[in-house]
This record gives C-alpha cells, structure tokens and sequence, in this order.
C-alpha cells in the first residue's frame, strides 16, 4: 500500500521493544516519526538508531514521539540494542517494531522490491496530531538518514500546522518564513504583529512568528 501526504496513517498493533502497541493509541495527541530501518546488526542502522536515541529530548520537546521498526524479532532486536550501546554511546529510549512478517514494512511500503525483495528502505513518516501524514522520506539501505533534517522538517510542519506560514529554501529554526498565498495582506497584517515584506504579491516575508 502506498501512504500519501494527507492520508490517515495505517494504524496497526505491533510487537517493539517496549512490549505490544497499538499505533494510533500509542501516538495519542502527540506527533509521530515512524521510520524504517532495513536489517538489525547493520553499520549504517546501527549509528542511525544511536543517533536517534541521542536526540529524543529533541523529539520530546517538540511533543513527538519516535519510533523505529526493523524486520527481524524481539530476540535480534535485544541482542543488537546492546551493541548500539557499546558502539554509539547510547541506550535505546524509544520502541523497536518486531515485523518479522513484514506486516507494517507492507503496509507503508517500506519494501521497494527492485531495491531489495526482502529489507526495507530507510522510510520515514512524519504523523500529525490528527493521524495525517505530513512527510515522508525515503533513503536507500546504504545513506544513513540525518537527524539535523529531521528535526528542520518537524520544526517546519509544525509552524505551518500553528501559524500559516511556509519555510523557504534551506529554513532553519529562527530564519524568516513565507506567509502562506491564501492569506490576503490584510489578513497577514494582523497575523502577523511584526509586518512581513511583500518583494512580489506572491513572496511575502515575515519573521518566525514564535520567536
Ligand atoms: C546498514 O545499515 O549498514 C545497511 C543495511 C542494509 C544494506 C546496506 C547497509
């Protein structure tokens, strides 16, 4: 099955290293990143699930959740967590899906059979309070993801979700944003307490609103 932008994400219960979970119960009110990784005891899965762990306080505070999923069993996946804590540094903090059967990896299409008939892509979705998907990135087995651009398109989504503006080419936290084209001047105005700069009728530039 193919997930779009704007589809309800699939909502499925799975097995993960934090005991059974029911995905849409499980996400409650908050923001959801599911993202794939294709094998356990693999390098580039390896950093990549370290390097998440790391950064959860950076999901935390952005009121989203996070959680991996790799198609071997609960057993592979407790063996392998002890080595992403030797190698990166690291304890896993959040929930490792068990798809053995590849039930979740074939509901998201995280199995591109001309790549590999068997792993999974590196996918992620990005999941709105309100179960929509709003993101979804695919990388190949061999580019480990970065955690940087993660976080950059959350931040993103979020303004957008909260505050009606766009984020232009290479945003990052705390760059002026884009007031969205369906809103007239008028509206921007008092939208928008600091002004925005109108360089065409459809490029309006207004500073981060909650900053
Ligand atoms: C890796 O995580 O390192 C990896 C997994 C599958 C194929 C290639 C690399």
């Amino acid at each position: 099955m193919t997930v779009r932008l704007g589809d309800v994400a699939p909502d499925f219960t799975a097995e993960t290293t934090d005991g059974t979970l029911t995905f849409h119960d499980w996400l409650g009110d908050s923001w959801g990143i599911l993202f794939s990784h294709p094998k356990d005891f693999t390098p580039v899965c390896t950093t990549e699930l370290g390097a998440f762990a790391a950064r959860k306080g950076d999901f935390d505070k952005r009121n989203t959740k996070i959680i991996g999923l790799s198609v071997d069993s609960l057993d592979s996946h407790a063996g392998w967590t002890g080595d992403i804590l030797e190698t990166q540094g690291t304890a896993l903090n959040f929930p490792l899906i068990a798809d053995e059967n590849r039930t979740i990896a074939n509901l998201y299409d995280m199995i591109h059979p001309n790549a590999n008939d068997t792993l999974t892509v590196r996918s992620v979705f990005i999941i709105a309070p309100d179960k929509k998907v709003k993101l979804t990135l695919t990388y190949p087995a061999s580019t480990g993801r970065n955690i940087d651009e993660v976080v950059r398109v959350l931040d993103s989504l979020q303004l957008t979700a909260d505050y009606s503006v766009a984020t232009p080419v290479n945003w990052v936290d705390g760059n002026d944003v884009i007031v969205v084209p369906g809103l007239s001047d008028d509206e921007a105005t008092a939208k928008f307490p600091k002004g925005f700069k109108k360089l065409k009728p459809y490029l309006r530039i207004t500073p981060q609103p909650n900053k």
